[in-house]
């Protein structure tokens, strides 16, 4: 055995030389892996091996160009000469799969001239994901095995390909048995050393580009099937750009060059560096400074639901998605019979779009029972979810009696959205169980969960919560007790800003097409008309106070009634409304204001930098434990655009602590202390520090 560096080495096994990476955690094609490779190779040529098997070691084949060095100075080989160094080689090169061959470990394995894969392997370009596109000619080899439809939606989405379909596509020549990757690796090369295979060179096969030549339609459709989904991201469009370069290039190098630049462009803009921040946020969420990895977890095997509304129905869901019985309790039979009906609906409706089998909607279904008694049902429930009206009253009563029935060491949660747990806990003889499971609207769809420790929860119900999370497919970021909790008391800063604009003289339309434009899905009146105006609202109590009761009361209630601050037509396409514009104005009249015309930056900068003002406050009070988490919660539950990080890395973005500083005063001097600026932020600025500074 030949040590090539530290983390590479080079043996025979009879003829065939063996290349094995092993660089926890994911042999990301770091410095000291691009050096291992290249002089691996060039060892390996120089032998008197006939064939060359490229292996890792550890979880999985290359996961791609190592992130944390991006932005760095480059030393040593570049991928580009790696790549080389393997195409070119005399003999064959076998790439050997398992886990993830992703990214510029997919154009690696490109570089060989043959791959074999293990049936659990999954190849993928995700760079898109991170604001990129594959800059080591994935994007000219990738068309070249898959054709172009296939390459632009793998390159546009980032999608996986698990091994049988890599297979299916051409990315994988063989299957090999799992667990037996090595042996079937050097089968496949002897095989190839007996046969006399050919060294194939992807970048010499043109057949499935020249099948695109001539018909640029296929661009111009898939732009425009995707328009919607790609909108406000770079990436996409320079992938798509890639592979057009692909098809209408003379040349493998021109095409090459022009994957060159267009990376370099995204790599030096701010979409990447937010998108890269973001991929890194979300996996710092999960550690948590004072539960260690090794804190224990207590056991869930059965979970308990109180509630079988849309929340309570959307919450089972996720547990019989993964195999853990429910069972839901509701205080009557008809909204009981109700609740699990939607349940079924919304399988039913996923089975329909081939998402699952109709035996999966059985299997889930049965796994979700109903009871109309919590003594009879939550006996031997390791985890209770509390989804009832948020009301403290109901909900100390219900844990008043939770406390009473279920056994030791289960755990008490509940899905309010802003309540005060402490309180909540205070009733029962257990408060180190009780924990808050934020799930956002709907719970089986949305990615956020907001983990709320009260005073008294203990590290292992923190540490199972985590857990579960994962096990469920949330992303989860811990928050701590204070009304909203991190995603809602931030919200409530837009909020409030959105309706003093409109008092001010800008419309709802306006105010929503520039958050719109600023990469929200919809901004905050286009969202309060889908989830219906009359939420909250009592009719017997709304005197036309705000322009909400008046639109309510004239059964403006939103999309469902056809209208609310827009007016709907069949379809329920959205038009600004003459009715509201009348309503805001006469409010405005009577309350004696002056309206003015409000400019699109101070709509944006009045709705975002309070939001930045208020995550810091939150920081500062220690309800959340890093300005990234509060960029997860954000991104993952609210519809922050990725591309921009997060309101925290956005602060960052537009300069920082001091420049955010500097609005909140001006804007506290016209406008009053709703501005006032968090001391936090004060100091920040003071110190010259940014956001990113906040890390717990
Ligand atoms: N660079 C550096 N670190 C990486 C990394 C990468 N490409 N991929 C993963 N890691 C790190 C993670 O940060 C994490 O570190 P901690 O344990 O310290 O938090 C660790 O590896 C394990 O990662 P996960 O927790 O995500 O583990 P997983 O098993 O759930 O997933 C994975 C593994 C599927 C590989 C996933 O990590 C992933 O999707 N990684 C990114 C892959 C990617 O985007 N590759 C393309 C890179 S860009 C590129 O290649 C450009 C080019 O064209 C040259």
């Amino acid at each position: 055995m030949t040590e090539i560096n530290s983390v590479t080495t080079l043996t025979q096994d009879g003829d065939i030389a063996i290349i094995t990476l092993n660089s926890p955690p994911v042999n990301a094609l770091s410095a000291k892996v691009r050096e291992g490779l290249y002089e691996g190779f060039k060892a390996a040529n120089a032998s008197d091996a006939k064939a060359t098997v490229l292996i890792c070691d550890g979880r999985t084949f290359i996961a791609g160009a190592d992130i944390t060095e991006f932005g760095g100075a480059m030393t040593g080989p570049s991928l580009y000469d790696v790549q080389e160094v393997m195409e070119n080689s005399p003999k064959p090169v076998i790439a050997a799969i398992h886990g993830t061959a992703l990214g510029g470990g997919l154009e690696v394995a490109l570089c060989a001239h043959y791959r074999v894969a293990v049936p659990s392997a999954r190849v993928g370009l995700p760079e898109v994901a991170l604001g990129l596109l594959p800059g080591a000619g994935g994007t000219q080899r990738l068309p070249r095995i898959v054709g172009v439809e296939a390459a632009l939606d793998m390159v546009t989405s980032g999608r996986h390909a698990p091994a049988k379909q890599a297979l299916g596509m051409g990315l994988v020549d063989e299957l090999v048995e799992e667990g037996k990757l090595l042996e079937g690796a050097l089968a496949f090369a002897r095989k190839a050393v007996a046969e006399g295979k050919p060294l194939v060179k992807v970048r010499e096969n043109n057949a499935k580009l020249e099948a695109a030549r001539g018909h640029p339609e296929i661009f111009a459709e898939f732009r425009k099937a995707n328009a919607r989904k790609f909108r406000g991201f770079a990436a996409p469009e320079a992938n798509i750009k890639c592979i057009e370069a692909a098809v209408n290039s003379a040349s493998f190098e021109e095409g090459l060059k022009v994957e060159r630049k267009l990376f370099g462009e995204l790599m030096s803009g701010s979409q990447s560096a937010a998108q890269r921040y973001y991929f890194f946020a979300e996996r710092q969420a999960n550690k948590i400074p004072d539960v260690p990895d090794d804190t224990p977890i207590r056991p869930i095997r059965k979970v308990g639901i109180i509630g079988a509304g849309t929340m309570g129905g959307g919450i089972a869901m996720n547990f019989a998605n993964v195999g853990i019985p429910v069972v839901i309790v509701e205080q009557q039979q008809e909204a009981l019979d109700r609740g699990l009906g939607v349940i079924r609906k919304n399988y039913e409706r996923t089975a329909s779009r081939g998402g699952i089998t109709a035996e999966q909607v059985e299997q889930r279904t049965g796994l979700i029972t109903g009871s109309l008694s919590m003594e009879d049902s939550f006996k031997d429930v390791d985890l209770v979810i509390e989804a009832v009206f948020e009301r403290m009253d109901i909900k100390k009563d219900i844990f008043a009696k939770l406390d009473a029935i279920c056994k030791p060491g289960a755990i008490l949660a509940t899905n309010t959205s802003g309540l005060d747990i402490d309180e909540i806990a205070a009733v029962t003889k257990r408060p180190q169980d009780v924990i808050g499971l934020h799930f956002f609207s709907p719970a089986n769809v949305m990615k956020l969960l907001e983990i709320v420790r009260a005073d008294h929860t203990a590290k292992d119900v923190i540490a199972t919560s985590m857990k579960l999370a994962r096990q469920i497919g949330k992303i989860a970021v811990l928050a701590g007790v204070t009304p909203g909790f991190i995603g809602n008391r931030i919200l409530a800063q837009r909020q409030r800003e959105a309706q003093n604009l409109v008092m001010d003289g800008a419309m709802p339309w306006d105010v929503d097409r520039v958050l719109y434009d600023f990469g929200f899905p919809m901004g905050p009146f286009a969202m309060g008309d889908l989830a219906g105006l009359d939420i909250g609202w009592v009719k017997e109590k709304s005197h036309g106070e705000t322009i909400r009761d008046v639109l309510c009361e004239m059964d403006r209630r939103g999309q469902k009634t056809g209208a609310g601050y827009y007016d709907y037509d069949e379809n329920r396409n959205a038009k600004p409304s003459p009715v509201t514009e009348k309503i805001i104005n006469d409010f405005i009249a009577k309350s004696g204001i002056n309206p003015r015309k409000v400019g699109d930056d101070e709509i944006l900068e009045r709705c975002i930098f309070p939001m930045i003002n208020e995550g810091v406050k939150i920081l500062e009070e220690k309800k959340a434990i890093r300005a990234s988490d509060v960029d997860v919660v954000w991104v993952n539950g609210y519809g922050w655009p990725v591309y921009r990080g997060g309101p925290m890395f956005y602060g960052d973005l537009v300069g920082g602590p001091a420049v955010v500083l500097k609005k909140m005063q001006e804007f506290q001097a016209k406008m009053g202390d709703q501005f006032k600026p968090a001391a936090l932020l004060e100091k920040l600025a003071a110190e010259g520090k940014t956001f990113a500074d906040l890390k717990g």
